[in-house]
């Protein structure tokens, strides 16, 4: 018996993309349309519906059994501590997380103040190198922190790397890659296997096609 797979996508390019590599796989996925709403889609043969999220919500709904499926980048899944299945690195969304600040700033002395979306992350990384930090959670523009003396270095994703550059900060320590990556409920793993490992072999074959 087959039922149907609910999948959370991240509002935005990385879902797109995503819906792009599915049809591509043959999992035919619907198009967007830019101009729509609709924050639910369902593919051509019913076999799949898809929910737009925000990327940070992805590991909620699918930890939670909302969505058997979604796609979140590594960031999103350290920083949540998801207890989900990770089924494949789908390669797209590459970046890094970085610490990044003025040229010198982690050799001042003292307790280093980190503005940061990843405070679990950054929390982690300043423990490992015996650190004391004091973290400073913001939700976006990030680099204006140390810009304005509201922290001396950041910890956040790091693509191009222009918006450093343009803002006179450089990376300071790399801290690991992020790439999106396919994540399972876990009773979702176990009682549709069949459909399940169905997709992720479509989809592996057509990341190989790809590369
Ligand atoms: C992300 C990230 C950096 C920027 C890095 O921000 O937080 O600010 O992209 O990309 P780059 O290296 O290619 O310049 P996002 O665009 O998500 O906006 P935000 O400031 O709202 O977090």
């Amino acid at each position: 018996m087959t039922g149907t797979l609910d999948i959370a996508l991240p509002k935005g390019r990385l879902g797109e993309k995503v819906l792009a590599l599915l049809s591509s796989a043959g999992a035919g996925g619907p198009q967007p349309d830019a101009h729509s709403r609709r924050l639910v889609l369902e593919s051509h043969d019913g076999a799949l519906r898809f929910f737009w999220v925000k990327p940070a919500d992805v590991p909620i709904y699918v930890a939670r059994g909302a969505a058997d499926l979604g796609v979140a980048g590594r960031d999103v899944l350290l920083e949540h501590g998801a207890e989900v299945y990770e089924l494949l690195d789908l390669g797209l969304g590459r970046c890094r997380m970085c610490v990044a600040g003025r040229p010198g700033a982690l050799s001042r002395g003292g307790t280093l103040r980190v503005a940061t979306k990843f405070p679990n992350i950054a929390t982690r990384h300043f423990q490992s190198r015996g650190r004391e930090i004091d973290i400073i959670k913001l939700n976006g523009s990030i680099e204006l922190a140390p810009l304005l003396g509201l922290a001396d270095v950041i910890v956040d994703i790091v693509e191009t790397g222009t918006t450093l550059r343009e803002n006179g900060l450089a990376v300071l320590e790399e801290i690991l890659p992020v790439s999106a990556r396919l994540v399972a409920n876990k009773a979702s793993f176990r009682f549709k296997h069949a459909q399940l490992s169905g997709l992720v072999d479509r989809l592996s074959a057509a990341l190989e096609g790809a590369n």
